[in-house]
C-alpha cells in the first residue's frame, strides 16, 4: 500500500493547474447512459474514482475512448449497445457514485438493479431519497439481496413527470432524480434540489444533449422529459474542493502561490473563512494568487450546503485552524461522522476534542511529524497538510483514499517546492 513521506517547514511557492471537478466528472460520466449517441468530455480528472466508474461503464456495455491517448482528461463515452442494467455489490462498495447509474438506467431503459450502498466511513449515508423519488415517477422498486431492483411499468415504457420534494438536501439524489426527469413523459419539479455548481455542471451537460431544464443553480429544477437526447460535447467544471485544499495547504504552510485554471465564485465561503484567518487573496477570471506570511488566526465554521461552507473541506480548514492563533468551533452537519481525522490530527500534536457534531479546536504553535492513517478522501487531505506544515518527518498511510479524489496531488505538492514523496 501506497503511503506518503513528508518533511514538513517548506513554504509553498508556485503555480498549480487545478483539474476537472470528481463530484462534477461522476455524475456527467453516468449521463451517457441517457443516449445512444457519443458524448465528448473533456477535463475529467486522471483520479481513482473516474477509473472505477469507467469500470462500471465499461461492465454496462458503454464504449469507452481516449482520442488522445496521451491526454487522459478527454474521454468519448458511447452507449448505444447496454448489455446489463445492473451495478454490482462489489462496484458500490467501492464507490458510492456508483448509485448514479440507476436513474439513468431506469429512465432509458425501464430496468435497473442496483446494490445497495452500505454505510461507510463518513456517515450511514442511506439513499431512500433517491428511491422516494424515483417511485413518485412511478418506478417500482423492491429491494432483495441487498439490491434496488427498479422497472418503470407504465405502458409507454417511460417514467412519468412529478412534483418531488425531498425531505433534505441531497446532491447525488438531485442528479439520479434530475437524469431519470430528463426522459420521463410530462414535467418533473425537483423541490429542495441541491444547488452545488456540480449539479449544474450535470444540467448544462443534459441541456447540451436536449434536456429541458429550468431553474438551473438554484433549489427548484424543472425539467420537461423529452422522447430522446442526443450527442454532445463538455468540459467538466474545475474542482473547487481542489482548489480549496491547496488553499488551506499554503494557509497552513505559508508562501504564496497560484492556482490556475479554477472558478473562484464556486469557493466564496470557502474563500471568506480564508480571508478571516490570515490568508491574502486576489481572485481573478479564473485563477486566484493566495500569501501567507503569518501564522493564521483561528477561524469557527458550521458546514452546510451550496453556496454555504462545504463539508469536503470541514477537515482541511481543521487542519489550518489546528496550528493557528486561538481556538475555534468547528460544527460539522451534513455527515455524522466526519471527524475521523481529529484523532491523527491529534498525534501530530494538535488539541482537538469533540463534542457530538461539534470540534473544540485549540491552535497549538507547532506540529510535530509522526505516522498518520488515512481514513477517508477528505481526511487524507487534511493529514497532507497538517504535514506540510508540521516540524519533522510524517507518513500518511492508506493514501488510497487520497487517489479516489485528487489528480497527482503529491506531483502538484513538488511542484510548489513541497518536501513530499510516494512511498511504495
Ligand atoms: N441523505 C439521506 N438520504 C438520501 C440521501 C442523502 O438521508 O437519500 C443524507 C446523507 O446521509 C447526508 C446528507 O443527506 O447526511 C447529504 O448527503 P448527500 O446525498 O448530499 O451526499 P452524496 O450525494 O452522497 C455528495 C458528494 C460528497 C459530498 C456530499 C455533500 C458526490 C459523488 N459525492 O455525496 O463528496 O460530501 O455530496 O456535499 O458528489 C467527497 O468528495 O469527499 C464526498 C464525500
Amino acid at each position: 500500500m501506497d503511503k506518503l513521506q513528508m518533511t514538513g517547514g517548506v513554504p509553498l511557492k508556485g503555480e498549480v493547474v487545478i483539474a476537472g471537478a470528481k463530484n462534477a466528472a461522476l455524475p456527467i460520466m453516468c449521463a451517457c447512459l441517457l443516449t445512444n449517441e457519443p458524448i465528448e468530455l473533456s477535463n475529467v480528472p486522471d483520479l481513482q474514482d473516474v477509473r472505477t466508474m469507467l469500470k462500471l461503464l465499461l461492465e454496462i456495455g458503454v464504449m469507452v475512448d481516449f482520442p488522445d491517448k496521451n491526454d487522459r482528461s478527454r474521454l468519448r463515452l458511447q452507449a448505444s449497445k447496454i448489455a446489463s442494467s445492473e451495478a454490482t455489490y462489489e462496484m458500490v462498495k467501492t464507490m458510492r457514485a456508483s448509485i448514479l447509474v440507476l436513474g439513468p438506467l431506469l429512465a432509458k431503459m425501464g430496468t435497473a438493479k442496483v446494490s445497495l450502498p452500505g454505510g461507510c466511513a463518513i456517515g450511514a449515508r442511506p439513499v431512500d431519497q433517491h428511491i422516494k423519488g424515483l417511485k413518485a415517477m412511478g418506478a417500482v422498486i423492491k429491494i432483495k439481496g441487498g439490491y434496488i431492483q427498479a422497472e418503470v411499468k407504465a405502458e409507454n415504457g417511460r417514467l412519468q413527470g412529478a412534483s418531488i420534494l425531498t425531505d433534505m438536501i441531497t446532491v447525488t439524489g438531485t442528479e439520479n432524480l434530475l437524469m431519470a426527469a430528463t426522459l420521463a413523459s410530462g414535467t418533473t419539479i425537483l423541490e429542495n434540489a441541491a444547488r452545488e455548481p456540480e449539479v449544474g455542471d450535470l444540467a448544462e451537460l443534459l441541456v447540451k444533449m436536449g434536456a429541458k431544464i429550468s431553474g438551473i443553480g438554484s433549489d427548484r429544477l424543472v425539467i420537461e422529459g423529452v422522447d430522446k437526447l442526443h450527442a454532445a460535447e463538455h468540459s467538466v467544471i474545475p474542482d473547487r474542493i481542489e482548489a480549496g485544499t491547496f488553499l488551506c495547504a499554503v494557509a497552513a504552510a505559508g508562501g504564496e502561490i497560484v492556482l490556475k485554471r479554477c472558478r473562484p465564485e464556486t469557493l466564496d465561503a470557502v474563500l471568506v473563512k480564508l480571508k478571516e484567518a490570515g490568508l491574502k487573496i486576489e481572485v481573478g477570471s479564473d485563477w486566484i494568487r493566495a500569501t501567507m506570511k503569518d501564522r493564521p488566526k483561528a477561524v469557527s465554521f458550521r458546514t452546510s450546503e451550496y453556496p454555504a461552507f462545504p463539508t469536503d473541506m470541514q477537515a482541511q480548514l481543521m487542519s489550518v485552524n489546528a496550528i493557528a492563533l486561538g481556538s475555534s468551533v468547528v460544527t460539522e452537519t451534513i455527515f455524522e461522522n466526519r471527524f475521523m481525522h481529529v484523532q491523527e490530527l491529534n498525534r501530530l500534536g494538535a488539541d482537538i476534542a469533540i463534542e457530538g457534531n461539534t470540534a473544540i479546536v485549540q491552535g497549538v504553535e507547532k506540529l510535530s511529524g509522526a505516522i498518520v492513517m488515512a481514513t477517508d478522501l477528505r481526511a487524507s487531505a487534511s493529514l497532507v497538510i497538517a504535514g506540510l506544515a508540521a516540524q519533522g518527518e510524517t507518513q500518511v498511510d492508506r493514501i488510497y483514499h487520497l487517489d479516489r479524489g485528487y489528480d497527482r496531488m503529491e506531483l502538484k505538492l513538488t511542484q510548489l517546492g513541497a518536501n513530499i514523496q510516494r512511498v511504495k
